[in-house]
């Protein structure tokens, strides 16, 4: 394993490439990484970086983004089949229809949502800025897509608008229910529950600290608590316990991203070689796209 980290760097290091890498993909491709991180930390590095190539280890949507973002550069995708579910549970036809429907309406758009998507919305939003983005904007209506749980999380905290959801979910955390937050703190009594807004609004509403994943990794680090009950996808472990390593975490694991845990290693190695698979887009659809990310960028700040 020494050898390929080694054949990893120098291949990175003599093709100016610089490797990104999501919190849920495996400690080990996260270990190789330049910068790990939540979606937004990503997608604004994927903006910054200087390097000719990225290469991005997370699911395709991600490289897609980060394509966008950055048409003169290489952007190579480890695994392309590593796609996330619900980036493709969206019906495309009904965001003109909610266009015909309400005058005053901004269509949102969760990161997690391929190209074809976001070159038809308004405005994008990550778990960590979709609030913030959300209660700026100067539309009532706003059509949230796709999932609807963050998107019932937002529209808890901002009363004032009204929310059309649509109907998409990761099915990670989907699956999380109260009755396993009200399990988990009698096995695990006083430890304080962290979620993320991708669970169902029900779960949200009983957690002690609702946020993104850096949010989950930020606030349990700076607490002085040693034990915590977690709901969100197994692959945060790895720097939750990296920067807490005399502390506890009792994950509520259901089901894992498998598409997040697809790419080894080996696949990282393999498409600095072979310079493929690459995040490639149409330019038409590339640049209308880039302005709903760019607009998130904006207004994030
Ligand atoms: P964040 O990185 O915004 O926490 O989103 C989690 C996720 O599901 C990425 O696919
Ligand atoms: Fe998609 Fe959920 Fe996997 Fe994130 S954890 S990539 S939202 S299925």
């Amino acid at each position: 394993m020494k050898k390929l980290t080694e054949e990893i760097k120098t291949m990175a290091r003599e093709q100016d490439a610089v490797i990104l890498a999501h919190y849920y993909v495996d400690g080990e491709v996260q270990d190789i990484a330049d910068y790990v991180g939540d979606s937004f930390f990503l997608a604004k590095k994927a903006k910054e970086v200087q390097n000719r190539t990225i290469v991005f280890c997370g699911v395709t949507f991600m490289g897609e983004s980060a394509c966008i973002l950055n048409p003169d550069k290489t952007v190579l995708i480890p695994d392309a089949d590593a796609v996330c579910p619900m980036a493709l549970m969206v019906e495309r036809e009904k965001i003109a229809e909610m266009r015909e429907k309400y005058d005053d309406l901004a269509v949102v758009c969760y990161i997690n949502s391929m190209a074809a998507t976001k070159e038809l919305v308004d405005v994008c939003v990550t778990s960590s800025n979709a609030l913030k983005i959300v209660k700026n904007l100067p539309q009532k209506n706003i059509y949230f897509i796709p999932d609807k749980n963050l998107g019932s999380w937002i529209a808890e905290q901002v009363p004032e608008k009204n929310f059309i959801l649509g109907d998409g979910y990761c099915h990670v955390h989907d699956c999380i229910t109260p009755e396993d937050i009200e399990e988990y703190r009698s096995k695990y009594p006083g430890c304080k529950v962290l979620v993320h807004p991708e669970c169902p609004l029900a779960v949200s509403k009983i957690a002690d600290y609702v946020g993104s994943t850096s949010g989950i990794i930020d606030y349990a680090t700076e607490s002085p608590d040693r034990e915590f009950i977690v709901g969100t996808e197994a692959g945060v472990l790895h720097e939750l316990k990296r920067k807490n390593p005399d502390k506890e975490f009792h994950f509520i694991e259901k089901s894992a991203c498998e598409d997040m845990h697809r790419m080894t290693l080996e696949d990282v190695a393999a498409c600095l070689r072979e310079n493929s698979p690459k995040a490639e887009l149409d330019e038409g659809v590339r640049q209308r796209a880039e302005a709903s990310l760019d607009r998130m960028l904006e207004l994030a700040k």
